[in-house]
């Protein structure tokens, strides 16, 4: 059955009492407010992850993401985090392939499928990010080069592993930017992932899979965006970082 998913992927953000008290915030709005068929997921900071985790672990709508993770399983990989670890804390989904992981750390396809394959292994649910930057939509390149992303680090997956895995398209353009994307683009784009992965997986785990929009959704346009065929929730950045904002978008369902 394919889930509705309202993830909020917090960034570097928060010292630990400021973690604390939004996740508190969200644990109780939560509580009072939202309807049982949301899945919440909250991507604190890696050293936050237990203790946000411990605070959230009465509410079964709220779940716990990293926001990455060592391809590696474990062994002299200073500074890494593996999805064992992880999994040991109570971790169960992982953000892979965010374009900002994929900028700035200069993941490359093979590395990010080499994530997912490890995430899988310990149980840990992958949100995979891809989406276009401006310049390809510009060029109306944007469909050839997400299918790429796609390709490049899902194909090789097994049917059994694809099941376990939950997309995110966010436009590069529209990250932090507050220029969203249309409900119209979104549609689309999700459309057409859909499509791309029933020609890699079987057609039913393609039409069960959560794609999760992402990129400027805020209380305001997440109605429409959810309201989607194909947009099965938000991965979101800026507005997750306060508590009745981030309510407000998981109610928008
Ligand atoms: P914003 O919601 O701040 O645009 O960020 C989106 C994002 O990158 C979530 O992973």
């Amino acid at each position: 059955m394919r889930k509705q998913i309202v993830a909020g992927n917090w960034k570097m953000n928060k010292t630990y009492e400021e973690a604390l008290s939004l996740v508190s915030e969200i644990d109780n709005m939560v509580k009072d407010e939202v309807n049982s068929q949301v899945t919440v997921i909250v991507a604190p900071p890696f050293p936050f992850l237990q203790s946000v985790g411990k605070l959230t672990q009465g509410n079964d709508l709220m779940h716990l993401a990293a926001q990455n993770m060592s391809e590696h399983e474990s062994g002299a990989y200073t500074g890494e985090v593996s999805a064992s670890m992880l999994k040991s804390v109570g971790v169960q989904y992982v953000i892979i392939g965010h374009s900002e992981r994929r900028m700035y750390h200069h993941e490359d396809a093979q590395t990010l499928y080499k994530k997912l394959k490890a995430a899988i292994a310990q149980g840990i649910t992958p949100i995979f990010c891809c989406g276009e930057p401006l310049e390809e939509r510009d060029a109306d390149r944007h469909f050839d080069y997400v299918g790429k992303q796609l390709h490049d680090s899902l194909s090789y997956l097994s049917n059994e592993e694809f099941d376990q895995v939950v997309v995110a398209y966010e436009p590069i353009w529209a990250i932090g930017t507050g220029r969203t994307a249309s409900s119209q683009q979104a549609q689309e784009m999700h459309a057409y992932i859909r499509e791309q992965l029933s020609r890699m997986f079987d057609a039913e785990a393609a039409f069960n899979t959560s794609i999760l929009y992402g990129g400027s959704c805020n209380p305001g346009n997440a109605r429409e965006l959810f309201s989607q065929a194909d947009v099965d929730g938000g991965l979101i950045g800026g507005a997750s970082l306060k508590s009745r904002d981030f309510t407000d978008i998981i109610k928008s369902f």
